[in-house]
């Protein structure tokens, strides 16, 4: 294949052949595909002949370096001009070395291994022959109901926005043309998919054009900022019109405004959707509006391919629309280099060597422990080694430990909780009893788990969620644990021994009956390929927990959406004059989350100074510094994550009550003082205005400093433009 303009193989391209580019199969359809490949949405039988395979642009969900290479042998065999297929899949949090889910990667505020994650999970796919990614999800969220919180970074938008970044970093590196051991990212789902109404996958959302520029539309402009080279639209409506059809999202707002050139694909089957949607009366109709909005690449339906050609034929569309979106796609197969090498870094022998490889664990080991949120402790963590342990419950054993979105990891492989504390302590002292299952209990499993826990000094309970009960179309209404799980920690805690719970989940959960019995709970999300491992070294204080929420636990499910960020209300619960009836409050519970953004515990305490700021007032000019001392006045050395809020007290529009603006992880000796500055601009103050105008206001506003969204000390300073 001689290189060429790429304009020059547009200009040799029948209206076929372009209309295969825009089209993405699974790879089931490929000549030289091995398996199923990954199906994440309805299988339809989608009318597809030989010669549209031939002339098709990407395909979807392939993995294997082999297989990698034979399906783009055969198609290069077959395509007329010898145009190399793009194979995408979704690496979202690893691919054989599964790390934490994002959700609890988020929680480690730790940006750099974050980023060192994204890396590893590229390189270990790019060697399987993978050349994109769908992913970073850079989606705000704020309703735990929701099955794919757990693919967030959480509910505040500047960190997602830096978690975003890192991720793109990891994912694709600085050069993706000549480093082969990186993909390119696609940001989703754009836009506002994480504010589906009641928390059900795929619902409704509506939210006003200033909510979605302030807070839900940052983290996605962050990746992009990041180069991120590709947007997958989501499946919802934003303002009535779902957004895969939604011109005024995609083109005039992504294309024109953000000019963002890179291609956009529709999400699995989400083009056809516009008919059930009630946006396009038939397929026909439902091309028409996808290509009209932008959409280039159409994931797993085939309207353009039955109907662009005759909408361009007939003039209803300029065929120049075809042609751009072509041209985009053509553009990131050169980008990643395929026109020159289309098997670019699949590599079976690299592949055998490093994936999954001990350096790989290892990072996911660390990553681990730093995503786990110790969430109460009266006492009973760390673990002594002399201890007798009873782990009881349904994760003592269980590999289902890696979350959703983890289809190229083995739960086999996965380091059980089980094995993580057999690895420090021996068998000899631990008695492991299921207890239950996930969802069903019975007298006999509950009689052997008392039984076990009769002769311990600790109870270890392993309790959650398995991973079916989270991710894409795992929503739940009710987000306590299980009953039977609930009525197993109600027995045990009976017996009045030191009890530990240890949680694996994919969304902040509501804790009665868990938070209330055990004198410890440990939020151990769903930790990866390492987790028994990582989750042993917190447990027995190998490793420190430093995990800070980046999601609120709601109190119960009623409060929900509940989060750090809201506005105050003009009836606030905690005015110094506040009624005791007519304010905004519930009846039946607090306001506030159980635990709130920011939070989390560690073996030690710190303890913070009075927070200094360098002036009373700040011009676009001076910028202030805060400052604040922390102390470690505990017996172990942890990192403390220093977190730095703002609140506008008057704006043209009602502002959050705190917004965090920045953070540091510090780490600290025990007895060590260490003193954080922050330097707080002028633009770190600007928001959207009434008529979407960003900018800043003069006026008072209150800087916050401390551990977590809610022990913060506030002082005031003005702002003077
Ligand atoms: C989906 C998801 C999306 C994913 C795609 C491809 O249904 O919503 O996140 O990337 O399918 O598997």
């Amino acid at each position: 294949m001689k290189p060429q303009p790429l304009e020059a193989y547009v200009e040799q391209m029948t209206l076929a052949e372009k209309i295969g580019q825009l089209l993405q199969l699974a790879v089931s359809f490929f000549e030289g595909a091995e398996t199923e490949g990954e199906i994440t949405g309805p299988m339809e039988v989608l009318g597809v002949s030989e010669e549209n395979v031939r002339n098709t642009g990407s395909v979807l969900g392939l993995s294997g370096a082999q297989e990698a290479i034979n399906i783009q042998q055969a198609h290069l065999r077959k395509n007329r001009l010898g145009i190399p297929l793009l194979i995408m899949a979704d690496i979202i949090h690893g691919y054989k070395t599964i790390f934490p889910v994002p959700l609890a990667i988020g929680c480690s505020w730790d940006l750099k291994l974050a980023e060192r994650s994204a890396e590893i999970a590229a390189l270990e796919a790019a060697v399987s022959g993978v050349h994109v990614t769908f992913a970073p999800m850079a989606d705000l969220v704020r309703d735990p109901r929701w099955g794919r919180v757990m693919e967030s970074a959480g509910e505040d938008p500047f960190l997602n926005g830096e978690f975003a970044r890192a991720f793109v970093r990891g994912f694709q590196g600085k050069d993706l043309q000549n480093d082969t051991s990186r993909v390119a990212a696609c940001v989703k789902h754009f836009a506002a998919y994480g504010a589906a109404e009641g928390g059900r996958d795929y619902n409704t959302v509506d939210l006003s054009e200033r909510q979605l520029r302030e807070y839900y539309l940052p983290a996605y402009k962050a990746a992009l900022d990041e180069g991120c080279e590709m947007v997958m639209a989501s499946f919802n409506t934003v303002d009535g019109i779902p957004s895969t059809g939604n011109k005024r999202l995609l083109r005039r707002l992504l294309r024109e405004e953000w000019g963002f050139g890179g291609v956009i694909i529709s999400d699995w089957g989400a083009v056809k959707e516009l008919i059930p949607h009630g946006a396009a009366a038939d397929e026909k109709e439902a091309a028409l509006r996808s290509i009209e909005a932008g959409i280039d690449i159409e994931m797993m339906t085939t309207c353009y391919m039955k109907h662009l050609a005759e909408l361009a034929e007939s003039g209803v569309i300029d065929e120049k629309l075809i042609d751009e979106a072509v041209l985009r796609i053509l553009r990131l197969k050169q980008k990643l280099g395929l026109f020159d090498n289309p098997y670019r870094g699949a590599d079976p022998a690299r592949e055998a060597e490093i994936v999954f490889c001990g350096e790989h664990r290892a990072v996911s080991r660390e990553l681990a422990a730093k995503s786990c949120v110790l969430l109460k402790n009266e006492g009973v963590l760390p673990l002594r080694r002399d201890q007798s342990i009873a782990l009881i419950g349904p994760f003592a054993q269980s590999g289902d430990i890696l979350g959703p979105w983890s289809w190229q990891g083995s739960t086999e492989a996965a380091v059980r909780l089980v094995d993580g504390i057999a690895a420090k302590t021996g068998m000899g002292r631990i008695a492991v009893a299921e207890g239950c299952g996930f969802e069903e209990a019975s007298d006999r499993q509950l009689e052997a788990a008392l039984r076990a826990a009769e002769g311990a000094d600790v109870i270890v309970l392993a309790l959650g969620e398995s991973s079916e009960m989270s991710g894409e179309a795992g929503c739940r209404g009710d987000i306590r644990l299980p009953q039977a799980q609930l009525a197993l920690i109600e027995r045990l805690a009976e017996l009045g021994k030191p009890m530990a719970a240890v949680l694996f989940n994919g969304r902040p959960l509501d804790l009665h009956g868990v938070a209330d019995r055990a004198g410890a709970v440990l939020e151990a999300w769903f930790p990866g390929s390492e987790g028994g491992h990582a989750i042993a070294d917190l447990l027995f204080g190998d490793a420190q927990p430093s995990g800070r929420l980046t999601m609120s636990f709601p109190y119960a499910a009623g409060q929900i959406p509940v989060y750090y960020n809201h506005f105050n209300t003009g009836r606030p619960k905690d005015a110094p004059d506040a009624q005791v009836r007519y304010v905004s409050q519930y009846l039946d519970m607090p306001n506030e989350p159980l635990y709130p953004f920011g939070y989390g515990l560690s073996y030690t305490s710190f303890a913070y100074g009075e927070p200094g700021l360098s002036s009373p007032e700040m011009t676009p000019d001076r910028p202030l510094t805060v400052k604040v001392k922390v102390a470690n006045t505990g017996v172990a050395a942890a990192e403390e994550t220093v977190q730095l809020y703002v609140r506008d007290l008057a704006g043209d529009v009602v502002r959050p009550v705190k917004e965090l603006k920045d953070f540091r992880k510090i780490l600290l000796q025990p007895g060590e003082t260490r003193e954080v500055a922050f330097e707080l601009t002028e633009p770190q103050l600007r928001y959207h205005h009434a008529d979407l105008t960003f900018a800043s206001d003069a006026g008072d506003f209150l800087v916050y400093i401390g551990p977590n969204s809610r022990d913060a000390a506030g002082m005031r300073f003005s702002l003077r433009l």
